[in-house]
């Protein structure tokens, strides 16, 4: 059984106007329909570019925003209706760490009045000296000293303080982390540091991890299984490195020819996807497949009006586009030039 598992999941934000009388004049579907799992002790990376729901995924699994239909299970527990009291207790076991620490870290406490908080919450320590000892082992297993807990966060380096960040969510002894965009706000020499460190942890506490980021290269280091979303739904998910030597679906395809290659031969011949168009609205998206608006290999009729499921079409590699074999096999070949031709290609 895996630890986390979403089955259709969708969550909708009304959109409201009128000054006077207030009324809803549409959604906004920013989760559309999500089934995933994440297996225990391992790392779902979860990609997409801005505004493509990712946050919100997040927050609905630990039931921060409400889900609109569909289920989440953790650890073989339906979330949906369970009382206050279970809710709380599992919440315990589901942390998350945020993108930028000093935005979620309250800048008037000091670090371990900032760890104390959860302890207390979930009745973790009797009295201050423990969960004084819980807190400072904690912040040495994240490289930090005890001088760290009479500070306030604003001492901190960025680094540092995503580390205060993890640690207060370690100090709670989680099963499952989710890191929304954990190392997007670090300079990139500190990004491997804190990246590491939760690899670490990982093995060390048999953590499991949903990370989310908008970088491809940032998940695809710590990442088992990487799923790719595009306007609120999965588009493509395999395992990681599966997903980098054969990604299928086309808006993964575009986002990994976007990732610079550091060979110069490689560099030059590889494929390079320019997507026309700019992402559309979740309040009012495409019909048929969603990315078919940017789509460089769609086809008359189908993809503008049929929605492709995400369907298996290899052991683990699941693919949400209703070309996906023509377009490996290259009997479907890519139109560019709709705004951005390519050198050589025919109008
Ligand atoms: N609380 C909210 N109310 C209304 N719309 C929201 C809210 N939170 C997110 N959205 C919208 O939902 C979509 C997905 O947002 P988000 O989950 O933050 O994406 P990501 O994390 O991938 O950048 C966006 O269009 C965003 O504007
Ligand atoms: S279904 Fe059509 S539009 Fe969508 S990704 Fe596949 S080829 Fe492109
Ligand atoms: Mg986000």
């Amino acid at each position: 059984m895996s630890l986390l598992e979403l089955h259709d999941v969708s969550v909708g934000f009304p959109i409201r106007s009128g000054v006077i009388i207030e009324r809803t004049v549409g959604t906004v579907r920013a989760v559309d329909g999500v089934s995933l799992s994440v297996e225990r002790g391992t790392t779902y990376g979860l990609v997409g570019e801005s505004g493509c729901g990712k946050t919100t995924l997040g927050r609905a699994v630990l039931r921060l925003v409400d889900v609109t239909s569909g289920r989440v299970t953790f650890d073989g527990t339906d979330l949906d209706g369970l009382s206050t009291e279970r809710m709380r207790r599992l919440r315990r076991r589901m942390q998350m760490v945020f993108q930028d620490p000093l935005g979620s870290l309250d800048p008037r406490q000091n670090v371990e009045s900032l760890l104390t908080e959860g302890l207390e919450v979930h009745g973790i320590g009797t009295d201050r000296a423990q969960r004084r000892a819980v807190i400072t082992e904690t912040l040495e297993r994240v490289g930090l000293s005890a001088r760290a807990l009479s500070r306030y966060p604003h001492e901190f380096s960025g680094g540092q303080r995503q580390r205060i960040g993890i640690a207060r969510a370690l100090v709670l002894e989680p099963d499952l982390i989710i890191c929304d965009e954990p190392v997007s706000a670090l300079d990139v020499s500190v990004q491997a540091q804190v990246l590491n460190l939760l690899a670490e942890l990982q093995s060390d506490f048999g953590l499991t991890y949903l990370v989310i980021a908008h970088d491809l290269a940032v998940v695809r280091h710590v990442s088992d299984v990487i799923g790719v979303m595009y306007l609120g739904g999965l588009v493509e998910e395999a395992g990681s490195n599966e997903l980098y030597t054969e990604p299928l679906h086309p808006y993964t395809r575009s986002l990994l020819s976007a990732v610079p290659v550091p060979d110069p031969q490689v560099e030059d011949s590889r494929e390079q996807i320019l997507l026309s168009g700019d992402l559309p609205s979740p309040a009012d998206p495409p019909s048929g497949c969603r990315f078919h608006t940017r789509c460089p290999w769609r086809q008359p009729v189908r993809c503008d009006t049929e929605r492709p499921p995400l369907r298996e079409i290899a052991p683990g590699h699941r693919v949400a586009c209703h070309y996906a074999e023509e377009i490996r096999a290259g009997t479907v070949q890519p139109r560019y030039g709709d705004r951005v031709p390519a050198p050589g290609d025919t109008p």
